[in-house]
This record gives structure tokens, C-alpha cells and sequence, in this order.
């Protein structure tokens, strides 16, 4: 198995480091546009390979896309990431015109890959990625869902003291501030959150997860990588070994949940074929209203690259 992560920076490079550690592909190829980085970048991460025990060779490339030929998983990380006081939204052009780009080159030389997105807009950027490849949209989707549910969890861990391992939960809609993280499919080994946590708690920790990208960017004055470089990783490892894991994921929808046409945050099943299956949960009406309003955040930012006409 051959993975090449595009975007050597903090999200790319750390992808890919737990791809080689997790020895998840024989090969990965890390590919950036600045003279030098990929290649130093996936030397150090080789040099840890006899500390971490593990055989997964790592390749840089300053954007030759032939080191990347035949690549059976392609992440797209490329772009520039968040400035605090900058909303996602405000890198749109930037970035569409990056993964653009990039898209073009990578189909070219992996006709057969499929495409885990990671630039942001998110959900807007998986369309232009989309638009671009020309390949079914199962083969093409975003990573948002398994980070922003990764930080809900982790809060709830926290808030519960018990192991995050043992906090499964659903998150749908857009990657921003209207996402939807989903309490009554939330439980702590099996026993449903609301039973285990206050009402104002539980709303507390949802509006902190909304706004999790953005704790980050205040802290650091640049966004996450750790989790959401692993994030990345973990949806490559379900496709790579057919895992058929369900996780939330940035897919196509035509009429999933009455939206047609867009991509947004829904549970799906991930495995070698990329998405084998999105799941319809029957959400009550306050649940289907958080959506659209979510929806419609995501379709805002959808005409800016409509109107972009790249
Ligand atoms: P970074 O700045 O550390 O890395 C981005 C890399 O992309 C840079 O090394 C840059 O040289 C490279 N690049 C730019 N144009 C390129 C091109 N045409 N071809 C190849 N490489 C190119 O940024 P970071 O922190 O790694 O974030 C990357 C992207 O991921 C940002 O758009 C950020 O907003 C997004 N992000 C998305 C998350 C999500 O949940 N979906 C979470 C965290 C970040
Ligand atoms: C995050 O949620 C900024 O999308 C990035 O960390």
C-alpha cells in the first residue's frame, strides 16, 4: 500500500508520522510546494524508525507528483491554515486554488486513489477537491467529524474522569461554529450521556466542541495538528485494511437527510472502497433544524466558490 500525504506542514507531517509509526502503508510520500521541506520533513520522521521500531518508508518531494504515481490513498492537507481572528471561511480562495491544483496533479499520477480532504473550508474544499477529481464521490470525502467528536469526547472524558476510550458519540453538519454534536447519540460505555452528566454540563462541553478549532487558534495563533493529523491517519487506516469503521465524515449527500447536492458531516461507514454506506439517523425535529441551519452555513461558503468559478 502506497499513501501520499500533500502539505508536509503541521497537519500533513504529523499525518503521516502516525501513518509510518502505525506502519498503516508500506510506503507514504509526503509532497509540499516549499523547496526542501517534504524531503526534511520525511527524513526525520525515517530517523525515528528504528527508535518506534516499525518499517514504513517515508519519501519527501517538493511537488514532483511522479514520487507519488499509483498512490492508493491520497491526504490533502495543502493550504493555509487559520490566523486567529480569521474564520475558516476567510481562506477560501486561497485555498480552493491550492487544492485545485493539487487535485488535477494527483489524479493524474494516482487515477485510482481515493481522497481524504483536510484543507479548510472544510466541507467547501472536499466539494473543490470533488469538482476537480472527476471520480465518484465515494472515492472523495473530508476529515472534520472524527476531530470535532475526538474533542467532545476528550471534554467528556474529562469532565467524567473515566477513559475517553469508553465515550462514543455522533457529530453531523459543517465543520464551524454550527456544527452538531448529537447528546442523545452519546454514551459512556454503553449508558446514555444524559444520564451520567447535568443538563448545563453536557450544554457547556457541546458549545466548547463547537468552538474547539478556535480554542486551539488562540492558544497556539495557529490551528490544531496532533489530533487532527491522527484524525486523518485513523480514516486512512479504515480504508487502507477495510475496517468498515463508523465515523463521521464529510460526505457527498443526495437527499441523505433531505440535502442534496452538498457535502456535510454524516455517520458513514469507511472501508477499502472509501464510503461503503452513509447512515440516516432518524433525528427528532430540534436535531433536523440544527442541521439545516448547519446546512446553510455550508452552502453560504459553497456560492463563494461557485462564484469563484475556478
Ligand atoms: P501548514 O501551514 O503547517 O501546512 C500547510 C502546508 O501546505 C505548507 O507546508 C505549505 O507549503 C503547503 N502548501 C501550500 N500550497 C501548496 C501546494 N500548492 N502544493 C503542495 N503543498 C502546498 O498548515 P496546517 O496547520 O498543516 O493546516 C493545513 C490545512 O488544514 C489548513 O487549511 C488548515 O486550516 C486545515 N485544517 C483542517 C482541519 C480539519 O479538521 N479539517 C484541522 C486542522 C487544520
Ligand atoms: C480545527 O478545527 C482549524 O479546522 C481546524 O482545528
Amino acid at each position: 500500500m502506497k499513501v501520499t500525504v500533500v502539505g508536509a506542514g503541521n497537519v500533513g507531517a504529523t499525518c503521516a508520522n502516525v501513518l509510518a509509526t502505525r506502519e498503516v502503508a508500506n510506503e507514504v510520500v509526503l509532497l509540499d510546494i516549499k523547496d526542501g521541506f517534504a524531503e526534511g520533513k520525511a527524513l526525520d520522521i525515517w530517523e525515528t524508525a528504528p527508535i518506534n521500531l516499525y518499517d514504513t518508508r517515508t519519501v519527501g518531494s517538493t511537488n514532483d507528483y511522479s514520487k507519488t504515481a499509483g498512490s492508493d490513498v491520497v491526504v490533502i492537507t495543502s493550504g493555509l491554515p487559520r490566523k486567529p481572528g480569521m474564520s475558516r471561511d476567510d481562506l477560501i480562495a486561497t485555498n480552493a486554488g491550492i487544492v485545485k491544483t493539487v487535485t488535477e496533479n494527483v489524479m493524474k499520477h494516482s487515477p485510482d486513489a481515493i481522497l481524504v480532504i483536510v484543507s479548510n473550508p472544510l466541507d467547501v474544499m472536499t466539494y473543490c477537491a470533488y469538482l476537480n477529481a472527476n471520480i465518484d464521490s465515494k472515492r472523495v470525502f473530508g476529515m472534520a467529524g472524527i476531530l470535532d467528536t475526538a474533542r467532545y469526547r476528550a471534554f467528556l472524558a474529562e469532565e467524567l474522569n473515566v477513559s475517553p476510550k469508553d465515550i462514543q458519540a455522533v457529530l453531523m453538519g459543517g465543520h464551524g461554529d454550527t456544527m452538531v454534536p448529537l447528546p442523545r447519540y452519546t454514551t459512556v460505555g454503553g449508558i446514555p450521556v444524559t444520564e451520567m452528566i447535568d443538563a448545563d454540563k453536557l450544554d457547556a462541553i457541546v458549545e466548547r466542541t463547537k468552538k474547539g478549532g478556535g480554542e486551539i487558534v488562540n492558544l497556539l495563533g495557529t490551528s490544531a495538528w496532533y489530533a487532527p493529523g491522527a484524525a486523518a491517519a485513523q480514516m486512512v487506516e479504515a480504508i487502507v485494511r477495510d475496517q468498515r469503521r463508523v465515523f463521521p465524515c464529510c460526505a457527498w449527500l443526495q437527499g441523505e437527510y433531505g440535502v442534496n447536492d452538498l457535502y456535510l458531516g454524516v455517520p458513514v461507514i469507511l472501508g477499502k472502497n472509501g464510503i461503503e454506506k452513509i447512515i440516516e439517523l432518524d433525528l427528532n425535529d430540534d436535531e433536523k433544524e440544527l442541521l439545516r441551519t448547519s446546512e446553510a452555513a455550508v452552502r453560504d461558503v459553497k456560492g463563494v466558490l461557485d462564484r469563484l468559478s475556478l
